[in-house]
């Protein structure tokens, strides 16, 4: 395939006939691919070419993760260096970019972090939950704490403790039975409130649930609250500026980890380095992925604060260390491009500028409330959501079909756009999550293909 992105047809043709013969794709149905195919053959900042021709501005970075956007051809010299210096070495031992990432890591929050590194988001929170479990051993060995506390409609990765952990029934359906050890609230989906209030009268009644549920548990059962600062999956909710801080009280109160979940969130997807600075907290165990080497290369991590760190120090026959291991957990090419990407997105102040263009995209679809069909428009940064509903005062959700159309008009018009909301049932929102270079212009393009799509597509 050239580099040009010129179409060609004689290879795709091949290429669809080879892959529909070979693999298996996740999530998708196939007699759905054998219809319709995407062949994905080159990418340059926001915009992704196939192997037909068409073009396509990516609202979603991929699957939320290419902040700094596509062909950043620095990045393949970073890995090819790397891999004739050093492709690899367990991380049992020190490496030199795995180093300087975690260094990077521990100064974007702000210092008194240590970083493990993993090399996906759900092993980032499956290593979340086993530290956060490790640690309660160590320090509370009168007590049995395990149990994570999570919220109904999370994502918070595909393994069976990290679906376990998210709240999303329809995704979890097929791998049924769970363990039974994380324990699900009420979100803070304010659209929605599961209590029917208002906020602020609501008095966060959201906290309140979380409370009552770490109560009914009883706390010495209780190792962590995982939270996802705002929450993708269910259609991007932006929770109320005193939730997290709120969460953070309850877990000090009751001396629980305080773990979030920045798989999606940070490095500068809502604005800020990480969705917790906005509202200053300072978690115990912290996740990252995607936006973390702009998905050039896998690689993720499971950061612990300090106090967290210090717990896992002692003498070897104390046997205190961390008890996993993983081959490719601080892989130095993948450390090396993510430690790059991050610089790149410092020196073009792209967390600045996805604040700036955020702001400006999230008016611009504000605008698309002139349409009856759209219930709700929310985010922060470049996390953004427009909820479909079929009665606004009812808030009844608009249908499969119908959020299909919209996003099939967008794809039909080459703006590739994402669907959320809590599982199938309630995935009524289209959501947003460009990459962080885009434009006004492209901004644009994005609220005028959807403006057409409302337009054009019955949701009644
Ligand atoms: C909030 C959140 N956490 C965790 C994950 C899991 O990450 P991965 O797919 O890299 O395992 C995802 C994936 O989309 C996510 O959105």
């Amino acid at each position: 395939m050239s580099l040009t992105n010129a179409p060609d047809p004689a290879i795709r043709q091949a290429v669809v006939q080879q892959d529909l013969d070979n693999v298996l794709h996740p999530i998708v149905q196939h007699k759905v691919l054998e219809g319709k195919q995407m062949v994905v053959t080159g990418a340059q900042g926001s915009t992704i070419y196939d192997a037909d021709g068409t073009e396509y501005l990516d609202a979603m970075a991929g699957l939320w993760c290419v902040n700094i956007g596509y062909g950043r051809a620095e990045l393949a010299e970073v890995a090819a260096e790397q891999v004739r210096q050093l492709a690899y070495y367990p991380h049992t031992a020190m490496n030199v970019p795995a180093s300087a990432l975690a260094e990077k890591i521990n100064g974007l929050m702000g210092g008194g972090y240590h970083t493990y590194f993993v090399n996906s988001g759900s092993e980032a929170n499956e290593a979340g939950f086993k530290i956060a479990r490790q640690y309660m051993k160590h320090e509370y060995p009168q007590h049995y704490r395990f149990k994570t506390i999570s919220r109904y409609f999370a994502y918070h990765g595909t393994t069976l403790a990290t679906l376990d952990a998210g709240g999303m029934g329809e995704r979890k359906a097929k791998f049924e039975p769970y363990s039974g050890d994380f324990v699900h609230v009420a979100p803070p989906y304010c659209y929605r409130c599961p209590f029917g209030l208002s906020y602020p009268s609501c008095a966060l009644a959201c906290v309140k649930n979380m409370e009552t549920t770490i109560l009914g548990e009883g706390p010495e059962t209780v190792a962590e609250v995982i939270v996802e600062p705002i929450m993708s999956g269910v259609g991007v909710a932006v929770p109320p500026d005193e939730y997290l801080p709120e969460v953070e009280k309850l877990c000090r109160k009751y001396d629980i980890l305080l773990h979030v979940d920045e798989v999606i969130n940070g490095f500068g997807r809502t604005g800020k380095m990480f969705g917790h600075q906005h509202y200053g907290v300072a978690p115990d165990i912290v996740a990252i992925a995607k936006g973390i080497s702009s998905a050039y290369l896998p690689i993720a991590a499971t950061v612990v604060k300090n106090s967290v760190f210090d717990s896992f120090l002692g003498e070897a026959s104390e046997n205190r260390q961390v008890a996993q291991v993983n081959t490719y957990g601080g892989h130095p090419v993948s450390a090396a491009v993510a430690l790059r990407n991050i610089e790149i997105m410092q020196a073009e102040k792209l967390v600045e500028h996805s604040a700036e263009v955020g702001s400006y995209l999230l008016d611009g679809l504000r605008s698309l409330m002139r349409h009856a069909v759209v219930g709700d428009v929310r985010g922060k940064g470049l996390l953004l959501g427009i909820e479909l509903v079929k009665d606004r005062a009812t808030k009844e959700p608009v249908g499969a079909e119908q959020i299909t159309a919209v996003a099939d008009f967008c794809r039909d018009n080459g703006v590739l756009v994402g669907r959320g909301g809590g599982g199938r049932r309630y995935g009524n929102t289209i959501t947003l999550s460009p990459p962080l270079v885009i434009t006004r212009s492209e901004c644009d393009r994005i609220v005028e293909t959807l403006h057409r799509a409302l337009s054009t597509i019955r949701l009644d």
